[in-house]
């Protein structure tokens, strides 16, 4: 073990703190919230000058956030890009100058690996395949037999836990339930709750029979529930829910019986990321992907688990 490097007086020999500059997602989810609250607290606690700027769910203000950190010549750049394509140009732009650049969160495609240092974050096409796995749990609980017709509310079109999670739940469904489970309908709610109320509305418009919803995020479940409840049918029992995220209002709903099973995804990353910070400020080498520990969680779990919940 190389020490912890999150010492208050600001990491090495005390000297001038380090100016970290962090591009948030936006303020879209209970995750989202958690994890902000995450990365300012132990930015200051480590000591570190944070430059945080919210970008309100659009790419175009992560870029200008990021081109300000450039011109400000900060020490490290982390960020939580919104959609996985289209940072080339800017990340070159950052190498050009020498300022490491930490994703954190949410993963991007680039055509040069060494446009970004590491990725502190969870592995959300393993989140996908949980989601899957567990559902054969609450299927089998629920004496559901035969086919099994999914609704399924997709995250940000095009960020990485929206292609991953969908990638991961498909492997396994294809993989082990070919003929008897089927996606009716699949459509972005954007992870919030008035997505999911309004997509889940039009789902049940269209398809009635809907007898599984998995939502990549418990916000778009907390909105769809209120749709399945206003179209006169029972959440949790009429249609078998599945998560993802285990943020406090996903276990309340899931202690009230509206939600089956949730995936776990963890957004108190402010930890390890300043660790990192600071090991690539010191030109430490570090891993390439630093994932995040998660567990999975059925209903019968929610009461006893929620008053424990940090987030
Ligand atoms: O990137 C993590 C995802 O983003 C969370 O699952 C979701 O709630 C958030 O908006």
């Amino acid at each position: 073990d190389e020490g912890s490097s999150t010492s208050s007086s600001g990491g090495s020999g005390g000297g001038k703190k380090l100016t970290l500059g962090f591009s948030q997602v936006g303020s879209e989810s209970g995750w989202r919230s958690a994890n902000t609250d995450s990365v300012k607290a132990s930015a200051k606690e480590a000591g570190y000058n944070l430059k945080f700027s919210d970008a309100q769910q659009k790419q175009e203000n992560q870029i200008s956030a990021i081109r300000s950190f450039i011109a400000q010549k900060v020490d490290v750049i982390a960020f939580s890009p919104v959609v996985v394509t289209g940072w080339d140009a800017v990340l070159k732009e950052a190498k050009a100058k020498k300022i490491p650049v930490v994703l954190t969160d949410r993963s991007v495609e680039t055509s040069d690996e060494s446009l970004y240092v590491t990725l502190v974050g969870s592995d959300f096409t393993d989140e996908g395949r949980r989601a899957a796995k567990i559902l054969e749990k609450v299927l089998e609980k629920a004496g559901h037999k035969g086919a099994v017709k999914i609704a399924q509310l997709e995250g940000t079109t095009g960020a990485a836990p929206a292609i991953e999670r969908a990638k991961g739940f498909k492997e396994v469904m294809d993989a082990d339930h070919k003929d008897d489970w089927k996606i009716v309908v699949s459509q972005t709610g954007d992870f919030t709750r008035a997505g999911g109320k309004q997509v889940m509305a039009a789902f049940l418009q269209s398809n009635p029979d809907i007898d599984v919803l998995f939502a990549h995020n418990d916000d778009m479940g907390i909105g769809a529930i209120q749709a399945i409840e206003a179209a006169g049918k029972k959440p949790g029992k009429d249609i078998l829910i599945v998560t993802v995220d285990g943020v406090k209002d996903g276990f309340v709903a899931m202690s009230e019986g509206k939600i089956n099973a949730i995936v776990e995804c963890n957004p108190l990353l402010g930890p390890q990321l300043m660790e990192v910070v600071q090991k690539v400020k010191d030109g430490e080498t570090v891993e390439r992907w630093i994932k995040t520990e998660e567990s999975d969680f059925m209903q019968d779990q929610a009461k006893e688990v929620l008053p424990s919940r940090k987030y």
